[in-house]
């Protein structure tokens, strides 16, 4: 274990032997990339996996944020989260849009639908909340405040692969939702990222806009971007469908033995399942407070260093808290006091599917060590 770092996440693989044939084929063909034979197959499997109707990949979920503004033409100022990994602002920041924060709620750390109408102003075009952790925003709340204000909705579902709500896919709420397949998340293609939206004209729009505008041979509709998912990209996600509800499952597992043996421990608190949603299991947060567990959330942090254990403050700092963004009226210290007490007591544990019983039973004594 000394030697042996223990990071936050760990990408699952499948065999390389069951990879090789597809790299055969992509050789043989010839087509690398341009919406080849493996991207329509991936395409067309993994929304029906996912159990949406139009899907469209991407190099990665950065420029699928990005574009999914440029779809809709968002301008203006647009309500999001300070509570997420940078991306998310960055793509407004991208296409010149004024992010706003508003504060999350404590229990799923997600954008407080409560606080988000009184954020609203006359240059309000958007809202774009993020599933933190894959666990669902309250949609339905979202979806009556843009109904009533005549916004749109992005959600950042970066977190999320294939989470239900009362057997509903998350993603299928919202005008958009963009994902990640990069290494760290539950399911991944190396990189890579897509939009999901609900028809067809919108599709066309997204694949116009991620292959550089061209609507054919001769036409460019818009000034579109180059942001299209190769070959060996798609054909790792055909591949990693197979494997995708048992490493979800290894995972759900992890994290139910996390919580069996660090719910006595006083000051130390994290979320459980929440009825009616299947989960993805992306991530273990736990929350530390200090005053209860004796220790700070940093000390704890250096502590599991010192044991080669790698954990990850997610989401600290907060993205308004970056120098981009500080000096934005919503970003001022105080304005956020729910995300800006969270920030200083959030730790992310280690969690990937083949993490061991052992390492996990290490983990948690180490946590457990700690109380004074
Ligand atoms: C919430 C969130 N949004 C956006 C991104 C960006 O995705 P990508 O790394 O695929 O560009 C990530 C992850 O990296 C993320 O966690």
């Amino acid at each position: 274990m000394k030697n042996n770092k223990i990071t936050v996440t760990q990408p699952s693989l499948p065999p390389l032997e069951e990879f090789m044939p597809y790299l055969q084929k992509i050789w043989e063909s010839k087509v690398l990339t341009n919406n080849g034979p493996f991207h329509q197959q991936f395409e067309k499997e993994l929304a029906e996996y996912l159990g949406v109707k139009y899907i469209s990949l991407f190099t990665n979920g950065t420029l699928a944020l990005i574009t999914a503004l440029q779809a809709l033409k968002v301008t203006g100022e647009v309500i999001t989260t300070p509570f997420s990994f940078v991306a998310t602002t960055h793509s407004l920041w991208w296409n010149g849009i004024k992010p706003v924060f508003v504060d999350i709620e404590p229990d799923f750390c997600n954008l407080d639908a409560e606080k988000i109408e009184s954020a609203i102003t006359p240059q309000t075009t958007t809202i774009m909340p993020v599933h933190v952790y894959g666990n669902p925003c309250n949609v339905q709340r979202i979806k009556e405040i843009a109904d009533n204000y005549g916004l749109k909705v992005i959600y950042d579902a970066c977190h999320t692969f294939g989470v239900t709500l009362n057997n509903e896919p998350v993603l299928n709420f919202g005008d958009l939702s963009v994902m990640s397949f990069h290494a760290t998340k539950v399911f991944n293609t190396f990189e890579g990222g897509a939009i999901i939206c609900h028809d067809e004209a919108m599709k066309k729009r997204i694949d116009f806009l991620k292959n550089f505008g061209f609507a054919g041979e001769t036409t460019v509709i818009a000034p579109g971007i180059n942001a299209k998912m190769n070959e060996v990209q798609a054909a790792m996600g055909l591949l990693q469908l197979k494997y995708v509800d048992q490493n979800i499952a290894e995972r759900q597992n992890i994290c139910e033995q996390y919580r069996d043996q660090l719910k006595d421990v006083p000051g130390i608190s994290f979320m459980n399942d929440t009825p009616g949603v299947k989960h993805c299991y992306s991530y273990f947060p736990v929350f530390v407070d200090e005053n209860k567990y004796g220790l700070s959330r940093d000390s704890l942090y250096d502590k599991l260093k010192q044991h080669n254990i790698y954990a990850r403050r997610y989401f600290y700092p907060l993205i308004s808290q970056f120098s981009t963004y500080r000096n934005l009226d919503s970003a001022l210290p105080g304005k956020l006091p729910t995300a800006e007490k969270i920030a200083e007591k959030v730790i992310c544990l280690p969690l990937y599917s083949q993490l061991s019983n052992e390492i996990v039973n290490t983990i948690t004594q180490i946590i457990k060590k700690q109380k004074k």
